[in-house]
Formats: structure tokens, C-alpha cells, sequence
């Protein structure tokens, strides 16, 4: 495509064009007669450069963005690269926005003398927060990038002195027994990563994985094109309500604080039919007590690390969560696999 067609078509002008030519982020290839040529790949970039300036990226950094090259799935990585940003984008407002109603309402109910510069100060800080969260949000939690050896890392236990993932197949086994036991025909997986737990289970039943990285998505859909997958988060208001026998998430659930957990747990019980079941296999402790006791039991083997390895998580206290679940009217049970992994069965009564 010609200067002038792209110019048409995205209601830009040639002077933008060039400048993002200048600055290294699209360059044309030129015809023999040294007009440029805008390619599909100039395109994308074109398409995504242009509703990220839009949310206010900078070029600097939209440069960053569009430089890592893609040799598949090129449209999806655009696509989603764009929600990123658009995400984080809400995100950042609604900061905003919060701190802004808190000082509003602090300074309409203050009695004396209001000192504002605290009130200016609190939206100073929550503008660096978000000038700091803007800085690693691409992958907040590295999982994008681990999607490549997730596998291999899984199977082989690389780099896991706290063998997290010991006994993983026999975990995955022991969840598509539980599939089996309770003759489910519709199952949804969040956090499905790669999608293993499809792997294991019987090929008739209708399966959906959910996971909020991308890369992991396009591995599963790389081993299992005809699988449904879905972009999405514990913590969304589910896509379709009362549609599965079973919702099922393993090695996932630990990633959610206990806040965060009671907020899924509610969300993932309206993905069920009536009668239908949560089973979670994930890092779990039985309570306090348990949690202690292992802390103490790390710390005297001189192995801190390891205990800081655990608490930069949030391993399940399935008392708590049993609790929780019950006054949400669900029957628990529990049972301990291996290691730190245990089953949660949230029945919805
Ligand atoms: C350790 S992997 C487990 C993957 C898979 N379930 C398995 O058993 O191999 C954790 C997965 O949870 C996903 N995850 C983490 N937090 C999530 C969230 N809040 N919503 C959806 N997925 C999440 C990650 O992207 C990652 O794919």
C-alpha cells in the first residue's frame, strides 16, 4: 500500500508517517521507484501504533512495544497487546478515581483547618504507582514468558528445590478421576495454562480453558486446536452462566490472594448447574498451624529461601476457605495429594 492510501485509510498524514519512520518504528520497504510500500506487517504495526498513542503511550515506548517480532499467531499478539494496554489503562483511571473520591470525601468531612497539599501529595504517589506498575504490566506475573518451558519445567521439576510440582501427571490424573466420578460432560479450566489437564481427561467432554496469559493459550491451542479457549481471569464476571458440570483450576488458585479467592470462589460457582462442582488442585496448607509448622521446619534446615519462596504466594489456608465456601452454601471436602498439593471439592448444593 502507497503514503497516500495509508493516509486515507487511517486518517493520518504523511508527516506522521515519516516521523514514525524516522524513529525506527515503521519502515516501509521502497518500490524501484523509491515510492514506500507499506506491507501487512507495517500495517499491524500501524493499526496497533495508532490506538496506543491514543491511550497516551509515548513513542519512545510504543517503539519498545512494537519491536518484538512475532513469527505466528502475529494477529492474536497484536490484538492482545492492544487489550493490555487498554487494561491497564482502566486500571490506572480507576486508581485515580479512588484516590480522588477518599480525598474528596476525607476533605468534606475534615473539621478545622484543611491542609491540601496532603490531598495533592496522595494523587502524587498514586500517579508514581501507577507510573510504576505501568513499567512491568506487559507480563505482570512472568507467566507469557515461562509458556515456552512450561511443560518441560512441570515434568522435569526444573529449578523447583520445593518440588511444587512433584507427582504433577498423577495431580492432573487424580482431578480427571474426580471428571470421571462425577460423569461431567462440560468442564471449564482457569489458569489451564497449556492445558494438560485437557490431556487427561475423556476427549468427548466439552472443555473450555480460560488463562490469562496468551502465551500459555497459544500453546494449549498449538496441542489442542479444537479445544475452546478463552482470554480471561479468575476475578471477571464469567461469560456464560449455570452452562458446566465441573469447573476445575489446577496449580492456579495459589496466585490469588484470600481476598481475591472468596471474590473468585463466588464467580466461579455461577459458571455451575445446579448441583455442579469446583475442584481445585493447588499449594495449600490445612491451616495456620500447618503453615507454621512448615515455616519452622524450613527455617531450622537453614532453607529461608525456600520459605520466601512460599510466602511470596497464597497458598490456600483450606480452613479458611472452607469456611468461606460452606456460608456460601457449598459442601467442602479435601484431600491431600502430595507434598503441598491437596484437592478442594466445592460441591453447590
Ligand atoms: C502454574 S500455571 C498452571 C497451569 C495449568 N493449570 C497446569 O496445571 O499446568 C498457573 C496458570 O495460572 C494462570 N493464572 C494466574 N493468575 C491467573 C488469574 N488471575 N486468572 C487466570 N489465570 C491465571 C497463569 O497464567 C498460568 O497459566
Amino acid at each position: 500500500m502507497n503514503t497516500k492510501k495509508v493516509c486515507m485509510q487511517f486518517s493520518i498524514s504523511p508527516k506522521s508517517l515519516r516521523i514514525y519512520e524516522d524513529l525506527d518504528i515503521i519502515v516501509p520497504n521502497r518500490e524501484e521507484n523509491n515510492y514506500r510500500n507499506y506491507n501487512e506487517d507495517d500495517i499491524l504495526k500501524l493499526r496497533q501504533l495508532i490506538l496506543l498513542k491514543e491511550m497516551g503511550i509515548p513513542l519512545k515506548n510504543i517503539k519498545q512495544l512494537l519491536a518484538k517480532k512475532f513469527d505466528e499467531d502475529k494477529i492474536i499478539h497484536g490484538l492482545d497487546l492492544q487489550l493490555k494496554v487498554v487494561d491497564n489503562k482502566i486500571n490506572e483511571l480507576e486508581n485515580i478515581k479512588i484516590t480522588l473520591e477518599q480525598s474528596v470525601n476525607e476533605a468534606l468531612n475534615s473539621d478545622g483547618v484543611t491542609d491540601y497539599s496532603d490531598y495533592f501529595n496522595k494523587i502524587d504517589r498514586c500517579l508514581s504507582d501507577n507510573k510504576e506498575i505501568r513499567s512491568n504490566w506487559m507480563d505482570k506475573w512472568g507467566f507469557d514468558s515461562w509458556a515456552k518451558s512450561y511443560d518441560d519445567s512441570v515434568k522435569k521439576n526444573v529449578g523447583d528445590d520445593l518440588n511444587l510440582f512433584e507427582n504433577y501427571d498423577f495431580v492432573l490424573e487424580s482431578v480427571s478421576k474426580l471428571i470421571c466420578k462425577y460423569k461431567a460432560r462440560k468442564v471449564i479450566d482457569i489458569g489451564c495454562g497449556t492445558a494438560n489437564l485437557y490431556g487427561k481427561i475423556d476427549n468427548n467432554i466439552d472443555f473450555t480453558g480460560v488463562d490469562q496469559s496468551i502465551e500459555m493459550l497459544l500453546k494449549a491451542k498449538a496441542k489442542y486446536p479444537n479445544i475452546n479457549l478463552r482470554l480471561g481471569n479468575f476475578l471477571d464476571e464469567p461469560f456464560i452462566k449455570n452452562e458446566f458440570d465441573v469447573v476445575t483450576s489446577t496449580f492456579a488458585f495459589h496466585h490469588l490472594n484470600f481476598v481475591e479467592k472468596q471474590k473468585a470462589l463466588k464467580l466461579l460457582l455461577c459458571y455451575l448447574k445446579p448441583g455442579g462442582i469446583i475442584i481445585i488442585a493447588d499449594l495449600m496448607f490445612l491451616g495456620h498451624k500447618e503453615r507454621i509448622k512448615q515455616k519452622q521446619y524450613l527455617l531450622e534446615k537453614g532453607r529461608k529461601d525456600l520459605w520466601v519462596i512460599i510466602e511470596d504466594e497464597y497458598y490456600t489456608d483450606i480452613e479458611k476457605i472452607k469456611d468461606y465456601a460452606e456460608q456460601l452454601g457449598c459442601k467442602v471436602k479435601y484431600e491431600h495429594i502430595v507434598n503441598f498439593t491437596w484437592i478442594l471439592l466445592l460441591e453447590n448444593r
